[in-house]
Order: C-alpha cells, then structure tokens, then sequence
C-alpha cells in the first residue's frame, strides 16, 4: 500500500452465518479489508470460518467488541440481535454496518439514535441493494419526469424458505417475512416516492410458529398507490419493481438480488421502449466501499438512521394493521 492510501478500516464480524460468509466475507476481501475477528456464540465453529478466510482471530462477541483494533463493526446476526448489538457495539466505540431490518420497531431505532448522539459513532443499515447502479438510475428517471407523474408502483420479494429451524420462521427471533424481505420493497418505494407512506391496509398468512410467512400491503404516498407482497413459502425467487406514471414505466425484473450479474431496466413511455443494462457487480462490495469512506470521514452516510426510524415506522404500522388467516 502507498503512503497515499487511507488507512485501512479494521473490521470485526458479529455471527458466523449464511450472509457473513456468503456475501460480506467476499465483499470486504475483495477491496482488500482488514477483517480483524470473527465474533461467534460457538468459537470452535467460528474458528473454522475464520480459518477458512484468512482471519486470525474468532471469539464471543463481548470479546470482540473489547478490542481496540477494531473500528467497525458488520452484524449479521438474526434480527432480534440487532437492537443489543448494535447497541453493545456503539459503547465500545465502533462504527456499526447492521444487518436489515435494523430494528424490529421504531423505538428500537430512537435508542440507537440516542446513544449514537452520545457517542457519536456511525449505525448503517445494511440495504445493499441501494448501492447497484440500476437504483440510482431508476431514482434518476423518477425524478427527471420522465414518467410523468408517479402514480403507481409494484413490489415484490418472495422466496422459498427451505430451513425448517431458521431464525425467520420464529416471532421471538425477529422472524417473519415483512421483516426478512418486504423491508426491500418499502425501502425502494419510500425511496422513489420521497415521502412518508401511509398504510391503508395489510394482510398476511402465519406460519406454524406464528411469524406472518406470507404477506401484502397497499401503501399510500401523498397520490401515489402502492402494491407490495412477500413471502418465503414460495416455489422460488419472486422479485420486481415497477413504478408507473401519467405519461410511462419501468420496470426492474431484478431490483433486490442483483449481484455479479448483468441487471436490466425496461423503460417504456408511449410508443418508446428501451432497456438499458448494467454491468455486474457486488453491491455488498459498493456498500462496504462507501461505509468505509464515511467511517473515515472521506464523506456522509448516504442513508442516516432518520431513514431507518421512517422504514421502522411504517413496518410499524404495518405489523399494526396486519390481517391474518
Ligand atoms: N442484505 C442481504 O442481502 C441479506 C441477505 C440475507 C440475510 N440478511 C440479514 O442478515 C441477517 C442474518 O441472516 P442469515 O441468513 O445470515 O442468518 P443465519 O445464518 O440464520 O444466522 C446468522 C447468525 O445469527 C445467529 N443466530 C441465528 N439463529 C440464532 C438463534 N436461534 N439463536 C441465537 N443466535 C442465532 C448465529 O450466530 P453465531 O454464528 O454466532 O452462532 C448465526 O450464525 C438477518 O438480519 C437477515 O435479515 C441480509
């Protein structure tokens, strides 16, 4: 590295699962991050993770948050882990990149601003689909009227769900699939729409274990109506995006899980069709890359937690008027 080369950020990872490994592990590898310590319940097992990754250390949680040559810190926990070690970390004086959903409520979100207020360390969520180029051109058709005037958008993330002791599947873990998957389509909506929605209805399906498996919401911004569904007892990958306006619309068959693959956006206004395509690329990669500048100061996190107490809220809300079978 030259003497020009900001200082590397020193990560710690808080779980050894199925994100950590499949897609930060890589990530932060691939820019040539300082993974520092792995933080596992199970130190055996989280040792042979760590092991298998070149990170020389692997430890209980607490322990990891204890040292002083980490300065970030990645949650990948599940989500009702989110709240207290965020929370742990942000004391011990690390930046935090969690996991979505940040929180499981609002409230949850105020006492992570509270004692980032105090202590003045960074809390990102991690929305890595953000960070792929097609959202930001997608944002930049929005707003230069090319559609006209918004008036509809669709959203859908759904899955199957083949774990059957998966934390998504308990409500006392943070489980369920508003949590787990229709987060992404309420965060690009309210990210398009620039405004606080307003639920006008949800229903969903629970599970055996009482987490809602199945669900769809009708959202209202300002004018705007909003259709989202999500679900993990589905025969496989369901996601798209469309927003629709007075004059055309787009559409995104692939708006959430666009990683190292070539993403299209199909636009259509009147007669015109076009799609534009976009190279691949790892977007967890394009989150951690920004993370780190922000950590060094280099510039603002792009999304601050007064966005995630908005989403928190409207989850809220949703989870509040929730009609189930
Ligand atoms: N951004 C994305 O693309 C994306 C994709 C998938 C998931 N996620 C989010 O990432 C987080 C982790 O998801 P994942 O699929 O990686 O989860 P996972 O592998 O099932 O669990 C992650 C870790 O959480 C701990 N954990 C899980 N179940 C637990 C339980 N019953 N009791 C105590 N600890 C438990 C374990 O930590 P130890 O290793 O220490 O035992 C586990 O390794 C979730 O918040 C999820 O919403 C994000």
């Amino acid at each position: 590295m030259s003497d020009t080369s900001p200082s590397p950020v020193r990560w710690g990872l808080l779980g050894a699962g199925r994100i950590t490994e499949g897609a930060l592990i890589p990530a932060l590898r691939a820019r040539g991050a300082a993974i520092v310590a792995l933080g596992c319940r199970d130190v055996e097992r989280g040792r042979r993770l760590a092991e298998r990754h070149g990170i020389d250390h692997a430890l209980p949680y607490a322990e990891l948050l204890r040292r002083d040559d980490i300065d970030a810190v990645y949650i990948g926990l599940h989500n009702s882990a989110h709240l207290p070690w965020t929370l742990a970390a942000i004391e011990a004086g690390k930046h935090v990149l969690c996991e979505k959903p940040l929180a499981l409520n609002a409230g949850e979100v105020r006492r992570m601003q509270q004692a980032q207020s105090r202590t003045g360390r960074l809390v990102h969520e991690a929305f890595m689909y953000r960070y792929h180029p097609q959202i930001d051109r997608v944002r930049e058709i929005v707003r230069s009227g090319e559609l006209g005037e918004l008036q509809l958008m669709r959203g859908s993330f759904g899955f199957r769900l083949d774990k059957p002791d998966d934390s998504r599947w308990d409500p006392a873990l943070g489980g369920g699939a508003l949590y787990d998957v229709g987060v992404y389509p309420l965060s690009l909506m309210r990210l398009l729409a620039g405004t606080r929605p307003q639920v006008r209805g949800a229903w969903g399906r629970l599970g055996p274990g009482g987490a809602d498996v199945l669900a769809h919401a009708v959202l209202g911004f300002g004018d705007v109506v909003a259709h989202l569904d999500c679900g993990f007892t589905l025969p496989g990958l369901d996601v798209h995006f469309e927003a629709i306006g007075s004059r055309g619309r787009l559409r995104l068959p692939n708006p959430f899980v666009a990683k190292n693959v070539e993403a299209e956006l199909h636009v259509c206004v009147g007669d015109e069709q076009r799609t534009e395509r976009f190279a691949p690329v790892d977007h967890y990669m394009l989150m951690a890359a920004h993370f780190e500048r922000a950590v060094r100061g280099e510039e603002p996190l792009r999304w601050t937690l007064d966005d995630a107490l908005e989403q928190a809220e409207a989850l809220d809300e949703m989870l509040a008027r929730l009609r189930v079978s």
